[in-house]
This record gives structure tokens, sequence and C-alpha cells, in this order.
């Protein structure tokens, strides 16, 4: 038998992290009343657009559209700014597929590039250099929380003449220099899936300060209906992406509790990195003044498997669960090493599409060490727990390092 729990040792802790979703009587009065008032639909409630409102407000966004998720959200986006088919669109290699397959969805053609390792977003030194005349847009995504930057990002656009179309997925009040994300580039979006730190199942939203954008979003995202037409009256290729009465009215709750959760967020991540950054084998993203709230959604360190004795993350990670704190080894794949991209399976019935990119002998070094070898993610329930709780968390990464050489 060995120290560490995943060699019979006694783990470091039993007792479980904050679950998640939390929710009070708030979500279910607001479930009932939509219920009682037989306005289920966002056509005839208003629980939907009071809350695109409020969060447009939240953001210093003067518009916001509502959808059904943070996928659509991206590809309505992508549209409604004028991006489509042929067009290219500049995004970084390490992010959820979605960012990508929205873009495919909208008829352009993703050009994936690398994350600078201290920051894990989009590199802005390799923008300029991938933009050809197709080049029509730029998707930063603010990973994790924390805001790209966006004053490089935007600078470059007007300089090329290119839209900006924020990945906010993870980033609900995140901001950068003062002012929230989502309405930064040309419009934002955001999502409220199941995990995230605003939560209504599943749903989105598309944050914009452009009226033309505004318009055509919200038209996409109904029908292809105008406000002011008859309701068999469409003008737009669109579809029914609207979100419901009942999402809106958790999103209400959820949302209203959001700035104090944000702040423990906050002060529990501040106590994980300074206690992190002592520990030999543990970088931590690097400080950036300008970034003026960062959501949290997940709290990101690299792992130096020198300062592990060699350990490969994975093993590193197992003997964390076993030692009873999970963290997550995030996504294990880059965007263009999936099946999907490497296939072009991007055709009906998964038919084969030729795209002129070599997805599959790409190779993006700091995307591809971030998936294979060093990002680890503290995803955002454990961050609303106690001090003892983080301090357990840095308990066990101590403990699996002081006893790295029972892993090998
Ligand atoms: C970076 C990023 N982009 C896009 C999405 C898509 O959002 P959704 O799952 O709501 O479609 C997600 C969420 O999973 C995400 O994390």
């Amino acid at each position: 038998m060995g120290s560490l729990a995943i060699n019979g040792g006694s783990p470091v802790r039993t007792a479980p992290f904050q679950k998640w979703p939390v929710w009070n009587e708030d979500e279910i009065k607001g479930l009932e009343e939509v219920i009682r008032s037989g306005k289920w639909g966002r056509i005839h409630g208003k629980k939907v657009e009071d809350f695109e409102n409020h969060f447009a407000e939240y953001h210093d966004a003067k518009f916001g559209v509502c959808v059904n998720s943070g996928t659509t959200a991206l590809q309505i986006a992508l549209r409604a700014a004028g991006i489509g088919a042929g067009d290219e669109v500049i995004l970084p290699g390490y992010t959820f597929i979605a960012t990508a397959t929205a873009a495919l969805e909208a008829g352009a053609i993703p050009i994936m590039i690398d994350i600078d390792p201290e920051t894990y977003n989009i590199d802005v030194k390799q923008i300029e250099a991938n933009i050809t005349p197709k080049t029509r847009g730029i998707m930063p995504v603010h990973f994790g929380g924390r805001p790209a930057d966006m004053d490089a990002i935007n600078a470059i656009a007007r300089k090329h003449n290119l839209k900006v179309i924020e990945d906010a997925a993870q980033a609900w009040g995140s901001a950068w220099n003062g002012t929230k994300v989502g309405a930064l580039g040309t419009a934002g979006c955001f999502s409220f899936q199941s995990s995230k730190n605003v939560n209504a199942g599943e749903g989105g939203i598309i944050l914009t300060n452009d009226a033309e954008t505004e318009k055509f979003a919200r038209s996409f995202s109904n029908c292809g209906r105008l406000p002011n037409g008859v309701w068999y009256e469409h003008y737009y290729l669109g579809g029914n992406y609207r979100m419901t009465e009942f999402q809106g009215a958790v999103l209400q709750a959820q949302f209203a509790r959001y700035p104090e959760m944000q702040a423990t967020r906050e002060k529990n991540a501040n106590l994980l990195s300074q206690h992190l950054k002592e520990i030999e084998g543990v970088e931590l993203l690097k400080d950036d003044p300008k970034i003026t709230r960062n959501s949290r959604h997940l709290f990101i360190w690299r792992y130096k498997k020198e300062g592990f004795n060699n350990v490969p993350k994975a093993k590193f990670l197992d003997a964390m669960k076993a030692e009873g704190v999970f963290m997550s080894a995030g996504y294990s794949i880059p965007l263009y090493s999936q099946p999907l991209m490497k296939e072009k399976t991007f055709g009906p019935a998964g038919k084969v599409v030729d795209i002129p990119i070599d997805f599959a002998n790409m190779n993006l070094p700091e995307t591809e060490r971030a998936c294979y070898d060093e990002a680890v993610w503290i995803v955002q329930s454990p961050l609303l727990g106690t001090e003892q709780d983080m301090m357990d968390m840095i308990k066990a990464i101590k403990k699996v390092q002081e006893h790295s050489s029972e892993l090998k």
C-alpha cells in the first residue's frame, strides 16, 4: 500500500465539493408563474424579453436577442453580421467545437490559429499573417471567462475591415478595460447550457450595439419575420430558434444571484492563485491589468510534469481524483484533429465536403501542448465553496507531488 489514495492510502477528502446547479424558490416561483400564465413561449410572454434587456444593459450593450443555445447564437450572429458562404473567419484552435461549427454552418471556413500559452486565448500576434482576401471575421473566445485582447483584435479588424464575433459563451460579466464583453466587437454570444455559471439547461444570447446586426439576429431566430410584419410574413432565411418563457424565468432567477456568486468565485480563485504560484510545476496564466473582471468559468493552470517527477498529466489527474479532488484535463483533442475536421464530413448524411484547408496535417504547438500535456481546468462550481475546499485542492496537489514517485 502506498501513501497516495490511488495506491490504497487514505484520500485528502471524501466530502463532495459544491454541486451544480444552484437554485432556490426563485426558480420555482418563476416557473410556476409561467405555467399559470399560460404564456409559455417568447412570443406571448415577457420573461425572455425582460431578461434580454437586463442582460444587455448589464453587459454595456444596446441589444440582446435570446436563442436556444450558445451554438445557435454564434451561427446566427455570424450570418447577421454578414458572414456567409466562402468567407474565412479566424478563430483559436483551442476552443469548444461550436466556435468552428457555427462558422461552417454559416457556410464560412474556420481558419484555426494558435493560442498564447500565457492566456489560453487566441494569439493576437498571429492574426494578421492569416488574413487573406477572403477573410471577413475574427472570432475571439474569452476562454474560461478570461477576456481576449480586444484592443489588439479590434485594431486589426478596423484596419482590415473585418467583423468581430466574440465567443463569450463562458464569459458572463467578464470585462475588458472596464467594459463588459459581448458588444466590444460587432456582436458577442453567451451560453446558458447546464454546466454554465448562468444556467437554464440550454439557451444562449447574442449581444450587439449595432441595430442592423440586431435586426437580422432577431429575424433569423424568428423564422425570418420582421417586428412590424404580419405573423405569416417572412423576409429572410430564418428558423425557429426562440427561447421559451420557462428558460426566461429560470435565467432571471439565476442572473439575479450571479454578481454575488461571482464575487465568491473570484475570492476563491485569488486564494488558489496565491497558493498555487508557490508550487513547483504549477504555472498560472499571466495577470493582465486590462482584465477588469473574469467570470471564472474555468480556473486554468498549466501542469509542468518536470515538477512532478515526469508523471504525465493524465496520471496526475487520476491520482488527484482518488484523493477526492476532481480537476479536468480539458479538451483532449485540438479542434483541427476532431474526426469531423480531419475527415471533412460537413455534408448531408456525413458526406465529405472538401473545403481548401488541410485540417489533418495542421499542427498548432501551443494548442497541442494544452490538450495533451499541460491544461488543467478547475470547473466553476467548486469555486463556490469554502476556503477549506480551496485548501484541500492545494493539499491534494502537494500530496500527489510529494509522492509522485509512487506513480512511476
Ligand atoms: C467556448 C464555447 N463556445 C460555444 C459554446 C456553445 O454553447 P452551447 O453549448 O450553449 O451551444 C460553448 C459551450 O459549451 C463554449 O464553451
